[in-house]
């Protein structure tokens, strides 16, 4: 594939990626990141792969907006999906932003996140346990998609007999910001809004009539609101929920599926830690670096702007390349190297600047206690078959791994 490159380039385009590249993005990447470091699509967007291009837009948000109502109109047209996009915090500037992002890290400090690592704990051992005694397993259905599902429905509160549905909607909702969304992904999207913003009228009614600890519980902190300050609005309360689920259910569950992947590709690396069980934090992130389930972030510019030398007007809108910035050479060493002692290792995975990841404490801990525990546990496992891929830019990750645990 390589040898196409750079001519191969020309015709690069987000929105009809080339059938190789979703197994192995990264030589196309290398070669953006060389040839065309700020590169135009044909929709007049433009795509950066420079790790110092990214950091630059993710710290100056007045130049480089995350509102995003220009850009999904036409996408979306007078659709819920629409509505739920523009309303989350991640695609809002101030004040919006500033006020939801607040309550939502109010209940995410680390003394909570530090109060959820016994009850997580005991999740992964049971998922363990069950999947001990099965042999055969899916790493993704079986276990890296069970655990941020039951941490966010702890989060907002939802009743464990009620989870069924949220991992079906979540995939749908966010599967509709895919570069490429097709109508049935658009229909998709919008019935997955739907059901779930039904859902969540009762959830919350029942919250306003009972409310739980906003220590602990983020829906009674949004509901509340600060203390001295101002409440969400009902529609905005709705959405940032589905914005939580969806921001922490898919990205963690391919942080544990394409770890697991990764320390299997890379047997030297899964003996170190083996042997170095105290390597866990650092391999956790270096697997965020390495294939980080959110490769791609956007912005529009508010003014004209030079960006890696590049003059671009007002209006240009910005897909910043996470999974590009990550293997840049010029920030890290050998960076197609999976080296789970990485040092120093300031990847973009949980983005930069004002809106960066709220939920990364969280994520790290379930990183942590999820592959850890795994390894412990089942040191000689063994990937059978071809895992599937999840095919899509944005989210980067596994539908299906089958797995033999016990390495037979
Ligand atoms: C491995 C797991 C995760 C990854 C890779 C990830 C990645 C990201 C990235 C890149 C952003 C920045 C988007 C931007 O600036 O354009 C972000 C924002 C956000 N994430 Fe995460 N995330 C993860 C897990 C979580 C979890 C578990 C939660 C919550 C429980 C969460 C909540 C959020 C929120 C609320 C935002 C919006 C912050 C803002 O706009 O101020 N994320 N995440």
């Amino acid at each position: 594939m390589t040898e196409r490159f750079p001519e191969a380039l020309d015709q690069f385009d987000l929105r009809r990626l080339p059938a190789d590249f979703y197994a192995d993005p990264y030589p196309y990447y290398h070669a953006l990141r060389t040839h065309a470091p700020v590169k135009a699509l044909p929709d007049g967007s433009r795509l950066l792969t420079r790790y110092a291009d990214a950091i630059a837009v993710y710290k100056d948000p007045t130049t480089f907006s995350s509102n995003k109502k220009a850009e999904f109109k036409p996408k979306y047209g007078d659709s819920l999906l629409f509505e739920h996009h523009t309303t989350s915090l991640v695609f809002n500037d101030p004040p919006l932003h500033t006020r939801v992002r607040r309550l939502i890290l109010g209940a995410l400090t680390p003394k909570a996140i530090e109060a959820m690592e016994p009850a997580l704990e005991r999740l992964v051992d049971d998922l363990l346990d069950e999947m001990a005694r099965r042999g055969q397993v899916d790493l993704i259905e079986d276990f890296a998609s069970a655990i941020p599902i039951e941490i966010i429905g702890n989060l907002l509160g939802v009743p464990v007999h009620e989870r069924a549905p949220l991992r079906g909607w979540s995939l749908a909702i966010l599967g509709a910001l895919e570069p490429a969304l097709t109508p049935a992904g658009h229909a998709q999207g919008n019935a997955a809004l739907k059901e779930f913003l039904d859902y969540l009228e009762g959830l919350v009614a029942q919250r306003r009539a009972q409310p739980g600890d906003p220590e602990r519980d983020v829906l009674t902190r949004l509901i509340q609101g600060e203390r001295d300050g101002e409440r969400l609005t009902h529609h905005e309360l709705l959405h940032q929920c589905v914005f939580l689920l969806n921001a922490g259910h898919e990205t963690t569950t391919n942080l544990i599926g394409n770890a697991l992947h990764a320390l299997a590709q890379w047997p030297a690396e899964k003996a170190r830690l083996i042997a170095q069980p105290e390597l866990i934090r650092s391999t956790v992130e270096e697997c965020l670096r390495f294939e980080s389930s959110n490769q791609l972030g956007n912005r529009i510019t508010t003014r004209e702007t030079d960006i890696g030398g590049v003059r671009l007007p007002p209006g240009t809108p910005i897909t910043l390349c996470i999974g590009a910035a990550n293997r840049d050479p010029a920030q890290f060493p050998e960076p197609d190297r999976f080296d789970i002692g990485r040092n120093p290792n300031r990847h973009l995975a949980f983005g930069s600047g004002p809106h960066q990841c709220a939920g990364m404490h969280l994520a790290r801990l379930e990183g942590k206690v999820a592959i850890g525990r795994f390894l412990t546990r089942f040191p000689r496992y063994r990937l059978t078959g071809e895992p599937l891929r999840g095919g899509r830019a944005r989210f980067r990750g596994f539908l299906h791994i089958a797995c033999d645990v016990h390495g037979h």
